[in-house]
């Protein structure tokens, strides 16, 4: 086989075999095929796509490329959550307790993300003593005992999507349909999940922006599971404006704290009871969606989500007094209101600039080295459909360095008020299963 054949093939909008396509995941694995040549067939496969045999071909060889977590120690069908990413979003943090609190095991493997603030795993070290640093067994086990446990990315996991990764980064071929898809899915199957929820935002702050895109992706992903035998199913969620209000790491932690008791924000607290309520049925620890989620908002008030989460923070050698007093949770040294400069409602937020601006507090990682400031973020007052008057805050900026300056204007530019009625975005636009 030539790698010159299967760019070839490709290039002229033909499918490719098994046989090829795990022939270039290897090579391209193992050194033994460039990157000159991988990039032409990213680029061929970014204009000529993929059919779904040939997606869930692709997939399964950057699974086999590398390390695959076995879960079958734990009892019960292992259900994943994945986002595709947005700001604000602290829906696992609340997810992994609240649906271990109806007896859906969640064994979480948790990695460090770049972004606009950090992953699960850095807010949840917001939390004094919590730790990753779990052995494999002890994982098994937690997750046995309390239904939830996280541990840290161990093994050498998808090593063929790193690299492809970093090379669609290089060549402008990252937001291709087909090879997102792959990424994800590959991801998750390796990590040993038996089924998957798959949360795919749509919107001004996402990936992809429109939801006819979103859904693409979704099924994309949906028929790969198919093809896997992973019950997968996708949520089309709004990322219009950040998810809640907080906005970095230990702000979120309290808003994920106060929706675990039930007091959250009103469109986090309802992602979280869709996403969970299908996490629920493909466990099969409920058969009937609306009854699952009858039975996770009644966790939500009853204080059974909020136990298993200290359960979960004591198992791991947390601070589980933290989630009762989230004052003690890390607290930036200034928190500056910005004002609104004119009444109105507010119409729109540049939701991915909220993002940046959060990381140029300190919020979120550049680079893999950068250290993350726990403390700092910014917390909304006002979403989208909102009324405002001239005066009132409009976000509140938690900072380690008193001088706002440069980031006071930039807020203003992100808040967009108008003088007419705006109605706010519809939350959950589609499920993809
Ligand atoms: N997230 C991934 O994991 N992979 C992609 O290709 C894009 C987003
Ligand atoms: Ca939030």
């Amino acid at each position: 086989m030539r790698m010159y054949d299967i760019i070839e093939k490709k290039r002229d909008g033909l499918t490719l075999s098994e046989e090829e396509i795990r022939y270039f995941i290897q090579g391209y694995t193992e050194g033994s095929i460039p990157d000159y040549q991988v990039s032409a067939l990213l680029m061929a496969i970014y204009f000529e796509g993929m059919n779904q045999t040939e997606l869930a071909y692709l997939t399964k060889a950057m699974v086999d490329s590398g390390d695959t977590i076995d879960l079958s120690a734990i009892d019960g069908i292992k259900v994943d959550k994945h986002s595709t990413g947005g700001v604000g979003d602290t829906t696992t943090l609340i997810l992994a307790p609240l649906v271990a609190s109806i007896g859906v095991p969640v064994a979480k493997m948790s990695g460090r993300g770049l972004g606009h603030t950090g992953g699960t795993l850095d807010k949840l070290e917001a939390i004094p003593g919590f730790h990753i640093e779990i052995s494999r067994d002890e994982f098994i086990e937690l997750v046995n005992r309390n239904k939830v446990a996280v541990i840290g990315q161990t093994g050498n996991l998808t090593p063929a999507d790193k690299k492809i990764y970093s090379l669609r980064d290089v060549t402008a071929t990252v937001n291709s349909i087909p090879l997102i898809a792959s990424s994800i899915m590959s991801k998750k199957i390796a990590a040993g999940s038996d089924a998957i929820v798959l949360d795919v935002k749509t919107g001004q702050g996402a990936f992809m922006k429109q939801v006819s895109e979103a859904e693409e992706l979704a099924k994309a992903m949906v028929a790969i599971g198919k093809k896997t035998s992973r019950k997968t199913i996708a949520v089309i969620s709004d990322m219009n404006q950040p998810l809640g209000y907080a906005v970095g790491n230990a702000l979120e932690v309290k808003e994920a704290i106060e929706t675990l008791q039930g007091k959250g924000p009103k469109d986090l607290t309802e992602l979280c009871l869709t996403l969970g309520s299908h996490m629920v049925v493909l466990s099969g620890v409920i058969e009937n969606e609306a009854e699952a989620k009858a039975k996770l908002e009644e966790n939500l008030h009853n204080g059974k989500a909020f136990e298993t989460f200290k359960l979960f923070l004591e198992a791991q050698g947390g601070n589980a007094e933290v989630a009762d007093k989230p004052e003690r949770l890390p607290q930036a040294k200034y928190k500056i209101d910005i004002p609104a400069k004119k009444s109105g409602t507010v119409a729109k937020i540049i939701t991915d600039d909220i993002g940046t601006i959060a990381m140029t507090l300190g919020a979120g990682r550049q680079t893999k080295e950068d250290e993350i400031d726990l403390a700092v973020g910014i917390v909304l007052h006002k979403k989208i459909g909102d009324s405002v008057k001239v005066g009132e805050p409009l976000v509140t900026i938690h900072t380690n360095n008193q001088d706002i300056s440069a980031i006071k204007p930039k807020v203003y530019e992100c808040i967009m008020i108008s003088d007419d009625q705006v109605t706010p975005p519809q939350l959950i636009h589609n499920i993809i299963s």
